[in-house]
C-alpha cells in the first residue's frame, strides 16, 4: 500500500536548486510544490536587510494566493573578512545581471591574498512559514566553513564550489547532495520546521 503524503507545502521560490534540496531534506511525508504550480504571483522584491525580513516578504506575497502551508527560504553566505558580505545580497553580489559564476569570481577576487582562517565564512538560512496570509514562525540554520581559492566540484549551486564546511576537506559541490543535505544551513533551518509544534493546531 502507498504511504499517504501528509502535508502539502508550497515553497515561494523559482530557484530549482533550493526546491530540490528542500524536497530531499523534508522527505516523503511532504509534497513540496513550487511557484510554477500557481498563477498570479509576480516577482517579489527583496527589500529587507535581514534574511528573516526577506523570507517573510516572500512567504507573505504567496500565502494570500495559496490555500495551504507556504514556506520561503532566504539564505546566503557571510564572509568574515568582508564584514559579513555578501549576506542578503549573495544572489546579487556582482551587480546587475549577476550569475552564480560571476558572484564566485568576484568573491575569489575580493579574498585574494588571504589564507587559511582568514577565509572563514558561513552559510545562513531563514525559513519562514505562513498560512492564510499570516506569518506563523521563522526557523534559522547556519554552517561554518572556509572559502577556498579555486572552484572545486560540480554539484550544488551558488557558492558551493568554493565552500568547504567545517570538519570536511571537500566543497559542498564535491561532497554531493546527501552530505550537504545532512549538514547544511538549509537542513538545520528545516529541522526546526519539522519539529514545529503547531502543525496539528
Ligand atoms: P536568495 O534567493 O535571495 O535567498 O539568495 C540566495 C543566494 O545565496 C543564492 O543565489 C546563492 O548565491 C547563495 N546561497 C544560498 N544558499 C546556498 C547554498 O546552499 N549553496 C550555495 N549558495 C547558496
Amino acid at each position: 500500500m502507498n504511504k499517504t503524503i501528509s502535508r502539502r507545502l508550497l515553497v515561494s521560490t523559482r530557484n530549482d536548486h533550493k526546491v530540490g534540496e528542500i524536497r530531499e531534506i523534508l522527505g516523503a511525508d511532504f509534497e513540496v510544490l513550487d511557484l510554477s504550480t500557481i498563477s498570479g504571483v509576480g516577482e517579489v522584491e527583496e527589500t529587507g536587510v535581514t534574511f528573516e525580513e526577506n523570507a517573510t516578504l516572500k512567504a507573505l506575497a504567496v500565502s494570500g494566493h495559496f490555500d495551504g502551508w507556504v514556506i520561503a527560504d532566504d539564505s546566503g553566505l557571510e564572509v568574515d573578512a568582508l564584514d559579513g558580505a555578501p549576506g542578503v545580497w549573495s544572489a546579487r553580489f556582482s551587480g546587475v545581471g549577476a550569475t552564480d559564476a560571476s558572484n564566485r569570481a568576484l568573491l575569489l577576487e575580493k579574498l585574494e591574498g588571504l589564507r587559511g582562517k582568514e577565509r572563514s565564512a558561513r552559510f545562513r538560512c531563514v525559513i519562514v512559514l505562513a498560512r492564510a496570509g499570516r506569518k506563523l514562525a521563522a526557523f534559522s540554520g547556519s554552517v561554518e566553513g572556509v572559502i577556498i581559492n579555486q572552484e572545486k566540484g560540480s554539484g550544488g549551486f551558488g557558492y558551493d564550489p568554493l565552500f568547504v564546511p567545517e570538519g570536511h576537506c571537500e566543497t559542498f559541490a564535491q561532497l554531493g547532495s546527501e552530505v550537504k543535505n545532512a549538514l547544511s544551513h538549509r537542513a538545520r533551518a528545516l529541522s526546526g520546521l519539522l519539529a514545529w509544534s503547531g502543525w496539528n493546531d
